[in-house]
């Protein structure tokens, strides 16, 4: 376990091991007002050396992690920090202790040789301040089914068919892996992440939507999509 000095020494900062790391999490279910689901144990992501706690006592208080990416570039994949799990407890917020994790998880990054880390953040206004800026756009749209029509007309050919989960781990990530390395800004995803995260289906996850459709596109003897919806 390694020690840093937090906030004027107040809040040290701790790194996690395996048996440490559900408890150094603990401050994040205050920081965002959830009660943990059922399982999430077993659907861990987590990488237990890259979880830091800032400590008031014997009690964590705020957490930050990150994730082991490699995030497609043009021409390659570099090493990314995919910065996750960041919370301080609604009573002990807006004294320097986010500002100490990250000078911390920053430090570890550039140790491990990682040029860059990424993030979605759950404000805006957060990040810039520890160097972060906008990476990317994202938009969505919703459209009334019978006010839409395609522009052009798109002839059909080949089938869409749903799958288990089963049979989607055996389609789902290799499709993925080889529309990643042709698309810069994706980022690599383990088994367990494909099983637990993207394919798993639970009521608590998918809160008041329906069961989770898998389907493959297949046209011309290849997979040409994939969709979860
Ligand atoms: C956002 C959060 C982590 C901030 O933690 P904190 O320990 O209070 O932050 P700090 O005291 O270290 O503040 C660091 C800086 O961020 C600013 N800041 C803090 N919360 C902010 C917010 N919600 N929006 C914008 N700026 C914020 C502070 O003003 C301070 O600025 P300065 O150092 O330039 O003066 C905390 O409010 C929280 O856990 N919120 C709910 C969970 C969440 O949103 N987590 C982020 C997930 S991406």
């Amino acid at each position: 376990m390694t020690d840093t000095p937090g906030t004027a020494g107040r809040y040290p900062i701790r790194t996690a091991t395996a048996e440490t790391m559900e408890s150094f999490a603990a401050p994040l279910n205050l920081a965002f007002a959830e009660l943990p689901d059922p399982g999430d144990e077993e659907r861990r992501v987590w990488e237990p050396e890259r979880i830091i706690a800032a400590f008031d006592g014997d009690q964590p208080v705020a957490t930050a992690g990150a994730l082991t990416f490699r995030l497609s570039v043009p021409g390659g994949e570099a090493a990314a920090a995919g910065v996750t799990l960041v919370g301080v407890s609604p009573a002990h917020r807006r004294r320097g202790i986010l500002r100490s994790m990250m000078r911390n998880q920053l430090d570890d990054v550039r140790a491990r040789g990682e040029s860059l880390a990424i993030l979605w953040a759950s404000e805006g206004a957060i990040y810039q301040r520890f160097g972060y800026g906008l990476a990317t756009l994202n938009g969505s749209f919703d459209i009334a089914r019978d006010r839409a029509i395609f522009a052009r007309p798109v002839p059909p050919e080949g089938t869409v068919r749903l799958l288990g989960r089963d049979a989607a781990m055996g389609i789902f990530p290799a499709f993925y892996d080889r529309v990643r390395v042709e698309t810069p800004g994706m980022v690599g995803r383990s088994e367990t992440w494909w099983r637990w995260l993207t394919l798993h289906d639970t009521d608590l996850a998918r809160g008041a939507n329906g069961m989770k459709f898998l389907a493959v596109y297949e046209a011309g003897g290849n997979v040409e999509g994939t969709a979860i919806n």
